[in-house]
């Protein structure tokens, strides 16, 4: 049995499948359709310079889908033990706020967020205040049509890489939750926390692309074992 204590650094990486009992869609688990839309479609560059309203179209409805969900006890569970652990950090693939309102402090959003939008004038990150379209005008530089999701596409670099690499050399426990390990570089963090030294756990409804990688896997409904394998994990902490 490994035993921590409050000050072990800790890395948690999260996935679309934490948000599923939420009500969101997994990117995955419907026919390699994401809500009628085949990836390729609206989540790379070159999709939001062919058609960049079809784009918009797209994020806003999946924003305000945001504002009909709750984070469930999986989302819940993270921040209410992660937050009186010091040392670890929450490090989510998803662009939903699920993790935010549930109260996670120490998170970093890789994939960036539906609630930002960026310049591609002036480059500001902000707060989105409205729908996104093709005429927006950028508060900061005045610029028109050239604020985009703050959303990582395909073909673009994941966010906070540096930040999350160093994380994963220096955590003792490494923990994936709800995410098919299809997409790299996050589907590689568990293989660098391993070779670090790091114990892996895996928790996800099946095993996922990489469950190799992982030295224990519990699989299951997020809200169940999430909150089980915390309920246990605290019992070998100070
Ligand atoms: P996927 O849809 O690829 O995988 C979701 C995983 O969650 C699958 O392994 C499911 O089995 C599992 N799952 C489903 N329901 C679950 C539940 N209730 N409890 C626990 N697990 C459950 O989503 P991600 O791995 O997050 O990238 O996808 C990774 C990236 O691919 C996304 O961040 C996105 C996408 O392209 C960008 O947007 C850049």
């Amino acid at each position: 049995m490994h035993t921590y204590n409050k000050n072990t650094p800790i890395v948690v990486l999260t996935g679309a499948g934490i948000s599923a009992e939420s009500g969101l869609a997994t990117f995955r688990d419907n026919d390699g359709l994401w809500e009628n839309h085949r990836m390729e479609d609206v989540a790379t560059p070159e999709a939001y310079a062919r058609d960049p309203e079809m784009v918009h179209r797209f994020y806003n409805h999946r924003r305000q889908q945001l504002t009909e969900v709750q984070p469930n006890s999986a989302h819940v569970c993270l921040a209410k033990y992660m937050n009186n652990l010091p040392n670890s950090w929450l490090i989510t693939q998803n662009v939903d706020d699920l993790h935010q309102r549930a109260g996670s402090e120490r998170l970093l959003h890789m994939h960036g967020s539906l609630t930002l939008q960026r310049c591609t004038a002036c480059d500001q990150v902000g707060a989105v205040a409205a729908d996104l379209r093709t005429d927006s005008l950028c508060e900061t530089c005045q610029s028109v049509g050239s604020v985009r999701p703050h959303i990582v596409w395909f073909g673009e670099m994941p966010l906070y890489m540096e930040q999350i690499y160093q994380l994963l050399e220096q955590c003792e426990l490494f923990l994936s939750i709800g995410t098919s390990g299809a997409v790299y570089p996050a589907a590689g963090f568990a293989q660098i926390a391993a070779a670090a030294g790091a114990h892996t756990v895996e928790l996800n409804l099946v095993p996922s692309d990489v469950s190799f990688a992982f030295a224990e896997s519990h699989y299951g409904k997020a809200t169940e074992i999430v909150p089980a394998y915390f309920k246990k994990l605290v019992a070998f902490t100070d």
